[in-house]
């Protein structure tokens, strides 16, 4: 049974959704904490709903960046945390941290990345851009986490269709419903230890 620890800055649906097959039994893990930028996001009630320890870490809290490292570093340590999954979670990751869990920490996006992505580029920001560049595909990519807003090795894309009359509202919905069906997918074969990077490759071994 693999440590998960989720980082999420708000209202915690994609969090939900790995919990919901977690609570199946699909999935060879268990989620040890909550981490989030903020003070009480949403995504806190949903863990303490459960009985998952939640945590508000941010680096306004401590004096130096060292601190706010240590003490990212120490809780995850706690709990003896396997894999990092980023639900919504808006902060970049100090480097530290990246090292430490190099390949063991994963992220979604809500388009397709390269593009649509980076600085900026988060909650409804992606999905205005997509319908306001007239582009008639997104989707959602599921991806290793390195030092840079939404740039290590992808794991998952998945596409859906973006029609003349959608709204941003409309297609932030079809992908949310491609994250909720994705994000688990990657956690349980991820914790299956199914996806290898291969010169610098992601590979998806078969089950
Ligand atoms: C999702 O669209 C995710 O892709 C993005 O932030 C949103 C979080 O939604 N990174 P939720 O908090 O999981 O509902």
């Amino acid at each position: 049974m693999l440590n998960l620890a989720v980082f999420a800055s708000g209202r915690g649906s994609n969090y939900e959704a790995i919990q919901q097959e977690i609570d199946k039994g699909n999935i060879n893990g268990k989620v040890v904490c909550v981490v989030s930028d903020h003070a009480s996001p949403g995504v806190f009630d949903k863990a303490k709903s459960r009985d998952i320890p939640t945590h508000s870490i941010n680096r306004k809290q401590f004096k130096s960046g060292d601190d706010y490292v240590e003490k990212l570093l120490n809780t995850l340590a706690n709990y003896q945390t396997d894999f990092i999954i980023l639900a919504g979670y808006l902060k970049l990751i100090p480097a530290p941290l990246v090292n430490t869990y190099k390949h063991k920490m994963i992220n979604i996006h809500p388009a397709l990345l390269p593009n649509f992505g980076g600085k900026g580029f988060y909650g409804m920001n992606v999905h205005r851009a997509v319908v306001e560049s007239g582009i008639n595909v997104t989707g959602v990519t599921i991806h290793y986490v390195d030092e840079h807003y939404d740039n290590g090795n992808v794991i998952l894309q998945k596409e859906v269709k973006v029609e003349p009359s959608d709204t941003p509202e409309i297609v932030a919905g079809k992908v949310l419903k491609l994250e909720h069906k994705y994000f688990p997918e990657v956690v349980r074969l991820l914790c299956n230890n199914k996806i290898k990077i291969i010169n610098n490759k992601v590979v998806i071994e078969n089950e």
